[in-house]
């Protein structure tokens, strides 16, 4: 490039640096950050002590914030401190220019706390290499593209660095005041406020469409995104507002993304990590390595102390809060007997029972037999209480239920398409036990009386299986979740 298209470019981007924050909002933006400010040097370093309104707003409620001293400098030869309130800036030469990178200005750089400031756009990589090089925390605005640079990116991914939406919209600039779109603040200050995402939608609602050149679903705005599914979503980088990385994991950011030939502008690529924690081929990676251990080492037996038959009934589930016993009604066993010597199951007679003969759902993994049992535990309590009682279904629980039921039931499910088909099955059986169970409800509640078997039972065996089997898995082969079979032979 010759020299004076250089130069064009280079008063271009200087001239885009000239917006200065106006009191729009600006307050408002601020407070977000100002309970950090109390008791800390704050540093504006791009700022014009009498013009900044950033530094008008700290000035004017210096005090009631805590701040112990504001420093400002700006491109200039001066900079100002304040130490006792708005009673008066001392004013002090420099002899560098003011510039953020000279030795004068990183050395008060060194000695704040915190950086809060707007800094210039065309500088914005050096600006924030600057502060995360000397340590400091910062309260920075910035345009939310920088997001996805390489610097910041990476920080943002680990929850290092928050996006922050920002209310202010006009600025001043050279030619006038200018409302300018996508502004946002970056900070590492930590436990810095965020909005919650509220979830609403269901991959059901809407047609989503996957990317031609990667296996994930385009997610057209934050709204969207869905809450029931696990795999990848390509998200707009308006959602890095609401990143919060407890329950969405950052996987990249892709600048190629593809439907049907036609390119999408950026999208960060996430997965919900809550649904991510089920895991098809985990699981069946792990039900059949455990089952070989089970078969191999200790014999296919299950340990029942009292007598053998059914155990638990309608009743005690639909009507309380009952906490444990979803797996089904029948009779519980555990594979290592010695959870049997404790409180009154050791002086009960003991049975040992060949679980060759039955078709269990196998739980090897606590986490995954958590989410199972609680699916179960909605689908006998919650759910089905709220339906006896007139007050419809509560589609977003049963099918959340549903979709969990449908991953352990059926042991094929190949893709994204087939488990929702599968998650339909399963809630249309449980629609269908529950109309059969309506009245029975209404029985037990009045004269708190049924022996018919749990809806769970119901469900689970609809599928041809016999029960659950949890040997395998520590944290449940025990008196408090054990392994059911619904009907001994
Ligand atoms: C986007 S404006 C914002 C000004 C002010 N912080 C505000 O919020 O109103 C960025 C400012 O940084 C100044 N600036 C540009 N390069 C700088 C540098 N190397 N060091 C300090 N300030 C710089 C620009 O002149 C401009 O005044």
């Amino acid at each position: 490039m010759d020299e004076s298209n250089l130069n064009l470019l280079k008063a271009k981007a200087t001239r885009n640096d000239e917006f200065y924050t106006t009191t729009n909002n600006l307050g408002s933006d601020l407070s977000v950050c100002s309970w950090y400010l109390s008791g800390k040097i704050v540093y504006c370093n791009c700022d014009n002590a009498n013009s900044s309104e950033i530094v008008k707003f700290l000035l004017q409620n210096f005090k009631s914030i805590g701040i112990k001293k504001l420093y400002v400098s700006g491109l200039g030869d001066f900079f100002s401190v304040t130490e006792d309130g708005y009673d008066g800036l001392k004013t002090h030469r420099l002899v560098g220019g003011g510039s953020f990178y000279s030795q004068e200005c990183l050395s008060l750089l060194r000695k704040c706390d915190v950086v809060v400031t707007n800094p210039p756009f065309s500088k914005f990589n050096e600006f924030i290499s600057k502060l995360m090089e000397y340590g400091k925390k910062f309260f920075v605005m910035g345009n939310l593209n920088a997001a996805t640079n390489k610097i910041i990116f990476p920080k943002i991914k680990t929850g290092e660095i928050s996006v922050i939406k920002s209310k202010t919209k006009k600025f001043n600039t050279l030619d006038g005041e200018r409302n300018i779109n996508n502004v946002v603040w970056f900070s590492n200050i930590p436990n810095i406020g965020k909005p919650r995402l509220s979830l609403d939608c269901s991959i059901h609602d809407y047609n989503y469409q996957k990317y031609d050149n990667i296996n994930a679903i385009n997610v057209p705005t934050v709204k969207a995104i869905p809450n029931d599914y696990s795999g990848v979503i390509g998200v707009p980088i308006t959602f890095l507002p609401y990143y919060d990385n407890k329950e969405f994991n950052i996987l990249g950011c892709m600048r190629n993304a593809k439907i049907k030939g036609q390119n999408i502008y950026q999208r960060i690529m996430i997965q919900n990590k809550k649904l991510h924690k089920i895991n098809l081929p985990d699981i069946r990676e792990m039900v059949s390595e455990c089952v070989d251990k089970i078969l191999n080492e200790s014999g296919n037996y299950g340990y029942h102390a009292g007598d053998l038959g059914k155990s638990e009934y309608f009743t005690q589930f639909a009507t309380s809060n009952r906490g444990t016993g979803h797996f089904g009604t029948g009779t519980y066993f555990v594979g290592d007997e010695n959870q049997l010597n404790v409180g009154g199951y050791k002086d009960r007679p003991r049975h040992k029972v060949d679980f060759t003969p039955y078709n269990l759902i196998k739980i090897t993994d606590f986490r995954n037999g958590l989410a199972f049992h609680d699916a179960l535990r909605d689908i006998n309590g919650k759910i089905f209480r709220r339906y006896a009682n007139g007050d419809g279904i509560d589609e977003k629980a049963l099918m959340e239920a549903s979709k969990i039921v449908a991953i352990f039931v059926f042991k094929d499910i190949e893709d994204f398409n087939d488990l929702r088909n599968k998650t339909k099955t399963v809630y249309n059986k449980v629609i269908d036990i529950y109309d059969d169970y309506v009245d029975e409800y209404k029985k037990v509640v009045n004269y708190g009386k049924s022996d018919r078997r749990s809806i769970s039972t119901e469900l689970i065996s609809s599928f041809g299986y016999d029960g659950v089997d949890c040997r395998s898995c520590k944290d449940m082969d025990n008196t408090m979740f054990g392994s059911v079979i619904y009907n001994l032979k």
